[in-house]
């Protein structure tokens, strides 16, 4: 089986991040979300990935090169606009073959594995195979109605009324039937050939396709909340033994409490860290209150600062601002209350970017 890992889209739902990142490269309790994807994939021993690419293309080949240290062989196959998950499929026709392939949208965590789906898969082989979950709003996704036996018998996407509470999840199993399916479909209202177009179709033309229940952690991480929710639960699954802070100084004054990862290179003086929380190599925390549920890129400067629940990227540096929580904090980003209370609040801030200032 091969796999087809979607890197490409605009992002335009986590901006401002992704004016100058790939959404895909988002770091999730510090570890990229495409890496995220590509350790699901190794799981069940897919070796050949495809992977679309849209203008981000030469930071995501920088971040996982050829694949070779993760076990995988990549090929980047170049979308130049996005138009949509079937369009995809078109793109990656002649890189996938006659081949059974997985499909895994590259934004999407699914925290317990993909194995058992891929186990079931492989035995059964239907043409297409949809993993599901119920939601509370399933507006935002694909919608599957299915029978007793785990048939699907309808999709729809981000239907206005929904039939059932099932999102379809970002990680779609196939046979080769898929490539007629997306050649003969035309494009959605949004202007996208949608990859639920292409399964409905299937499902017309009678072929099997089934539905089954992920009852892992799964999560699109195309939202800024549904970032932090995602950045919550991976954090809350590290065990932050003393051996993971090797390499690291801690000075005396500095008090630690649960689960707390710490890089190489990464000081802590006269600060309280509370886990779960990942600190990346290099950076350094002085006079600070951090965590739970934070992730720290690396070679970020927090001095006298307070931050929980947040997800602050590489370089990042706080300079005495307290009670920050639910942040996401760009590359290089500087916050910091000035020194002297008379010189006025300066704000530089990129487009689209959100901040709630003190009164
Ligand atoms: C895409 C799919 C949708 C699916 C969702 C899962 O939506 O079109 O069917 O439910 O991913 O994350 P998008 O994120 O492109 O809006």
């Amino acid at each position: 089986m091969k796999a087809l890992v979607l890197s490409g889209g605009e992002g335009t739902r986590l901006r401002p991040f992704t004016y100058s990142m790939a959404k895909q490269l988002v770091p999730v309790a510090n570890k990229p979300v495409l890496v995220h994807c590509l350790e699901n994939l190794r799981d069940i021993g897919v070796e050949d990935v495809g992977v679309i690419v849209g203008g981000h293309a030469a930071q995501i080949e920088a971040t996982v090169g050829d694949g070779s240290q993760m076990g995988l062989r990549l090929t980047y196959i170049r979308q130049e606009a996005p138009l949509g998950l079937a369009h995809c499929v078109a793109l990656a026709a002649d890189f996938l073959g006659d081949d059974d392939f997985v499909m895994y949208l590259g934004d999407n965590i699914l925290a317990d594995g993909i194995t058992e789906a891929a186990e079931v898969f492989r035995a059964t082989r239907p043409d297409a195979q949809v993993l599901v979950t119920k939601v509370s709003d399933p507006r935002q996704y694909g919608v599957a109605e299915v029978d007793q036996d785990g048939s699907v018998l309808r999709l729809v996407e981000k239907p206005s009324t929904p039939r059932s509470d099932l999102a379809v999840i970002g990680v779609y199993f196939f046979t080769s039937a898929v490539h007629a399916a997306a050649r003969a479909i035309r494009p959605s209202a949004r202007g996208e050939l949608e990859i639920t177009d292409a399964i409905q179709y299937l499902v017309d033309q009678g072929r099997r396709v089934t539905a089954r229940e992920y009852d892992g952690y799964w999560k699109d991480t195309g939202k800024i909340d549904d970032l932090l929710e995602c950045n919550r639960e991976i954090l809350s699954r590290i065990d932050g033994r003393p051996a993971q802070r090797a390499g690291a100084e801690i000075d005396a004054e500095s008090v630690i409490v649960g689960p707390v990862v710490l890089g190489p290179g990464a000081r802590v003086v006269r600060s309280t860290l509370t886990g779960p929380l990942v600190i990346g190599p290099g950076s350094v925390l002085m006079g600070s209150t951090v965590g739970p549920y934070t992730a720290i890129g690396r070679d970020c400067v927090l001095e006298d600062t307070g931050v929980r629940d947040s997800i602050i990227l590489e370089g990042a540096a706080l300079q005495n601002v307290r009670d920050l929580r639910g942040c996401v904090i760009g590359r290089w980003a500087e916050v910091r209350t000035p020194g002297t209370p008379d010189t006025g609040r300066q704000l530089i801030i990129g487009d689209h970017t959100r901040a709630e200032v003190m009164a």
